[in-house]
């Protein structure tokens, strides 16, 4: 079977920071750190229902983290405003390297799948609106297993969904904790550094290849999987 590849979707193909510009119209000059701060509370959340085994949906998390992300920072929605927010949450930008990256994936003959904490209706609508749907055979989910990433039961439900073995299914993702997480699960990763200055965490696991961008990723990856079945 021809070599899979897994996409985690917010932050690896989805700009999760391009909701800064219509945050803009409802928090003003605060919608850096509103948005900055809503993210990082969003997968804090998803870590804590994770440990607590208190599943909700990931808009769930979104949405609590939204309305945090605006309390600490002494902003006000109103409940429509809030809607507009969630609703920009639905329509974020891909980043502008994910168009030619997947194409030259697919024009290389490789599997591809997108992997997400979010729900498998909410990823896939963001990912039509993006009008990146078609690169994939399939939208793979957390809510399949009611946890999230990192917890070895989403990698293992991924794995069976994949129907090849771990070490045959490399996983992209511009998130560390993602990465160390299919790593620990016997998943080949590639840490897509999306900014240059973030470090990873020091916990002696690495990423099988690191790149700055998706140009380029199908020739590395190609050449990684030859060097990975000769061993
Ligand atoms: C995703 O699962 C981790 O938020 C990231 O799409």
């Amino acid at each position: 079977m021809a070599p899979t590849i897994v996409f985690d979707v917010y932050g690896t193909l989805i700009n999760t920071r391009s909701v800064e510009r219509a945050l803009g119209s409802l928090v003003g000059p605060k919608s850096r750190v509103v948005s900055e701060l809503w993210r990082q509370k969003q997968l804090e959340y998803s870590f804590r229902r994770g440990l607590m085994r208190e599943y909700r949906d990931f808009s769930v998390c979104t949405r609590d983290a939204l309305l945090f992300a605006c309390e600490s920072n002494g902003v006000q929605l109103s409940t429509l405003e809030q809607e507009q927010a969630m609703h920009a949450y639905t329509e974020l930008e891909a980043f502008d390297d994910v168009k030619g990256g997947l194409a030259d994936l697919l024009s290389s003959k490789l599997r591809l799948f997108a992997f997400s904490n979010g729900s498998r209706t909410d990823i896939d609508a963001l990912l039509r609106h993006a009008m990146l749907r078609e690169s994939f055979i399939d939208v793979l989910s957390v809510e399949e297993v009611r946890s999230f990433k990192p917890d070895p039961l989403v990698y293992e439900y991924l794995v069976n969904q994949c129907e090849v073995p771990a070490g045959d299914i490399w996983l992209v993702s511009s998130n560390p904790f993602d990465v160390i997480g299919a790593a620990n699960y016997g998943l080949r990763t590639v840490w897509l550094r999306r900014d240059p200055t973030t470090i990873f965490d020091p916990w002696g696991v690495e990423p099988d290849l690191v790149v700055l961008g998706l140009d380029y990723i199908a020739s590395k990856i190609q050449a990684a999987v030859c060097n990975a079945g000769e061993r």
